[in-house]
């Protein structure tokens, strides 16, 4: 009864989460796949709606917040008809394994498209598109010096503004910093980075862009694809937000994935490959890069104009991404050690 009734709010919350379904228009989908996700772009819908087209297979689309899926494919145990996991951080695709949520992709067609380390080692989940989270300022100030994270902390870079820490993304970021350079110094530059903010962290990575603009602060830590969506933005004045902020890739570029999974308890595992083989087709990756402003995944597809003008940068790579996840609590402890909330 007791874990009945711990479960009972997440029951109710069940009933809430929306479903959506792409159907192919004119003939009928009689195999479905089922794909969880925390991805919320309008760009995606059309590519689910492509797929159903192309492969006449129904997509029913489940989305919420990373750890509210987790907790929901938890519930549902070994019946579970997820067959596509797909999140926004390299954190949450580590939880899922970790979780024994997901199987093995098993596909080299599927595997060989994204080189290491932008996949699971162990073939468990498999970046979609790579975002970077990068340094914006107001060109209206000279451009900070600023070559790689550590100077955000130790050097004259004025004040900086960056989202809640709860929020993966940062978490990640700061995983990284673990493990580059161990918790001890991750921890003073923790520390640092929150003595230096304009603010307490508020709102989401647009908003931070939008401050950096006004001049309430003068660096932002965000990730690239925000600004690409304020620079293509039909407001007028986000756009003019988007066209006057600098931007610095450090010489550590984090990059984090957008990346998926297949469910554990899979019931539809081949649909669940052949929507993964079409994300991951060329032309299905120069949608995401040139709709959502995302790095793809795959060597072979064309990079967006406006990612290309940003110019090349240095991939901070490590052998294997999950060390995001693996490091995530040292990360939300020194986080919350340092007031970064
Ligand atoms: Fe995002």
């Amino acid at each position: 009864m007791k874990q009945f009734n711990t479960y009972l709010p997440f029951f109710l919350f069940l009933c809430i989460i929306p479903v959506l379904s792409y159907a192919a228009g004119s003939s009928d989908t009689s195999s479905v796949v089922n794909v969880y996700t925390t991805r919320h772009y309008e760009a995606d819908a059309e590519l689910y709606k492509q797929f159903s087209d192309e492969h006449k297979i129904q997509v029913n689309l489940v989305q919420g917040k990373a750890d509210e899926l987790i907790q929901r494919i938890r519930v549902e145990g070994d019946k579970s008809e997820m067959d596509v996991f797909i999140v926004t951080d390299v954190g949450r695709l580590y939880r899922a394994k970790s979780l024994n949520l997901l199987s093995p992709i098993q596909d080299q067609k599927i595997l060989s498209r994204v080189v290491s380390p932008y996949k699971d080692p162990e073939g468990m989940w498999i970046a979609l598109t790579k975002r970077t989270r990068i340094v914006v300022y107001n060109t209206n100030n000279p451009r900070p010096p600023i070559q790689s994270y550590l100077d955000l902390a130790y050097n004259d870079v004025g004040n900086i503004f960056t989202r809640s820490s709860g929020h993966v993304y940062n978490i990640s970021l700061v995983s990284q910093i673990i493990d580059q350079y161990g918790s001890d110094a991750a921890s003073k530059w923790v520390q640092n980075i929150t003595r230096k903010f304009a603010r307490k962290p508020q709102g989401n990575d647009r908003d931070q862009i939008r401050a950096v603009y006004e001049s309430k602060g003068d660096v932002a830590i965000v990730n690239s694809y925000y600004l690409g969506l304020l620079i293509h933005s039909p407001d007028d004045y986000d756009a003019m937000v988007g066209r006057n902020v600098g931007i610095i890739f450090p010489q550590d570029t984090h990059v984090n994935v957008s990346g998926a999974g297949i469910g554990a308890s899979s019931p539809n595992r081949e649909n669940a490959k052949a929507l993964l083989s079409f994300l991951l087709r060329k032309d299905i990756q120069e949608r995401y890069s040139a709709t959502n402003y995302e790095f793809p995944a795959v060597q072979d597809a064309k990079v967006d104009d406006l990612l290309l003008s940003w110019g090349d940068f240095f991939e901070y790579q490590t052998k294997d991404l999950n060390v995001y996840g693996e490091f995530s609590a040292e990360a939300t402890r020194l986080a919350d050690l340092h007031g970064w909330n």
